[in-house]
């Protein structure tokens, strides 16, 4: 039976979705550190797919896992979901941050985001794209048109800030050379990142974070679920792809994908109802990272819904025993 996302009584999607970010982080907690991306990545897809059976939803991934980087997949086109509730887009990241976890530093996560079917952009070969993300303060105030320091004014303005205590991410890359020297001229501060611009994202939109904006270009995939979670946390995400690569241009426009145009929120997932879970697997900044304890491991998520506007942080304390009763993942 096909079911409407607005179709009473209302259940929470979210809530079921961050079990099955729980498992990949769980998973993928095995191998922090290891210097092994492609098993980490591998053992939080097979741990996420087994979870995403149970959820009540009738999904189609339209962002897999692993298209720029070959990694394992839970593959574009995809069904997932127990196939008898909401028809909803899926964008998977069972690893955001495949480096971090294999270092063993802050900020991988495990992340799924969910929209009603058909409202979900869909990169496709399109890979990187330039991103302005603010939280929900200085929503609407900025414009990925305008200059850097516009932008940095604007943002400091809706805060109530001075530009030296504003801090922007950006992802230390050659191509955000300009960007970063940019925020500097302006007076602001830089915070740089190896990998991993999700979870920097998200900290634009929660108090007490000391992030105030994520800039520069980073990956297409990470933009929709960043969109996603903003949807939720009522911020903001602007972006226009950025190929970088000849071959990377070439494949967006045999795709017929828009090079020029701005991206709002809205355009990257539009509809009224979304759904974003991210565990943390690495320690992180504002999400800790999976702990071990004596019979089991304790895992820390964010979940939002845009419908509500609710967003919970999530404590849940696994026990080994239970869970291997319940399915054969080699946690
Ligand atoms: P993974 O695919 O290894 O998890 O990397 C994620 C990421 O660091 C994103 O957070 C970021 O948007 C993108 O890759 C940056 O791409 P690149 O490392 O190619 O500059």
């Amino acid at each position: 039976m096909v079911v409407a996302m607005s179709e009473k009584p209302d259940r929470n999607l979210g809530l079921e979705l961050v079990r099955a970010t729980e498992a990949a982080a769980l998973a993928a907690a095995r191998w922090v550190g290891m210097g092994q991306k492609e098993s980490g990545d591998r053992a939080a897809v097979d741990a996420m797919r087994v979870l995403l059976r149970t959820v009540r939803m009738d999904g189609t991934i339209v962002i897999g896992e692993g298209e720029k980087d070959n990694a394992p997949m839970l593959f574009n086109g995809e069904s997932v979901g127990n196939g008898s509730g909401p028809q909803v887009d899926v964008a998977v990241d069972p690893v955001e941050g495949t480096n971090l976890l294999a270092k063993g530093v802050h900020n991988s996560l495990a992340v799924l985001a969910v929209s009603e079917r058909g409202t979900m952009y869909q990169p496709g070969p399109a890979f990187y794209m330039d991103k302005l993300v603010v939280g929900p303060t200085a929503s609407g105030k900025v414009d990925l048109d305008a200059s850097v320091a516009e932008n940095l004014h604007a943002i400091a303005g809706a805060k109530g800030m001075r530009m030296e205590e504003i801090t922007v991410v950006i992802l230390d890359r050659a191509r955000n050379a300009q960007k970063i020297a940019a925020v500097r001229e302006a007076g602001a501060r830089v915070r740089l990142i190896t990998d991993g611009d999700v979870a920097p994202a998200l900290m634009t939109a929660l108090p007490g974070t000391g992030v105030n904006a994520l800039m520069g270009i980073g990956g297409t995939p990470e933009g929709v679920a960043t969109a996603c979670a903003m949807r939720g946390f009522g911020g903001e995400i602007q972006a226009r792809l950025a190929p970088q690569s000849d071959a990377e241009r070439k494949r967006v426009m045999k795709a017929g994908l828009d090079l020029d145009g701005k991206f709002s929120t809205e355009k990257m997932v539009g509809g009224n109802d979304h759904y974003f879970a991210a565990t943390g697997i690495t320690e992180g900044d504002f999400l800790r990272g999976v702990r071990y304890t004596r019979d089991g491991a304790v895992t820390t998520s964010v979940v939002t819904r845009s419908r509500s506007g609710t967003w919970r942080m999530v404590e849940s304390h696994h026990r080994w025993e239970k869970l291997r009763q319940i399915s054969d993942i080699p946690y």
